[in-house]
């Protein structure tokens, strides 16, 4: 009898020491969860193309379409000696534009509709480059072994 109720008030304590453990953790969290809210400051998205990437490693010739105030694909990874070939969709005119130059990077005259512009990649490397009539069309050609 005397060992019933020990037991039963070890399981009571236990009960109430579990219920407020859990109280302890849940409650005071909860005034927080409004303070910071996932952002959208990680979008990188260009405003007047949509950014995409071609995951694939290109190899001996490949092309990418300006479309739209956009390079499309924007990222593309290619092995040394890839030709890239840019082709200008647009009314408006485009050029590509190495942010370093080098005669290891790519560098066109403007191109109209319908032009292109082709510029082999013989160095392993990161290429950035951009338009110049409007610096905030950019692409980036990876240059693996
Ligand atoms: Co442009």
């Amino acid at each position: 009898m005397q060992q019933k109720t020990i037991i039963l008030l070890v399981a009571v304590a236990a009960i109430i020491g579990l219920a407020f453990g859990v109280y302890a953790l849940t409650s005071p969290s909860d005034s927080n969860d409004m303070d910071g809210m996932p952002g959208m400051e990680n979008m990188t998205e260009s405003q007047m193309g949509q950014s995409q990437q071609d995951d694939t490693v290109r190899e001996g010739e490949t092309s990418v379409d300006i479309v739209n105030f956009a390079y499309a694909f924007d990222e593309v990874t290619v092995k040394k000696g890839t030709t890239v070939t840019w082709i200008n969709q647009d009314d408006a005119a485009h050029d590509i534009t190495a942010d370093q130059e080098s005669p290891d990077a790519p560098m066109s005259e403007l191109l109209a509709k319908g032009e292109s512009y082709s510029f082999t990649f013989d160095k392993v490397g990161e290429y950035s480059y951009y338009c110049t009539p409007h610096p905030y069309m950019t692409g980036k050609v990876t240059v693996v072994e």
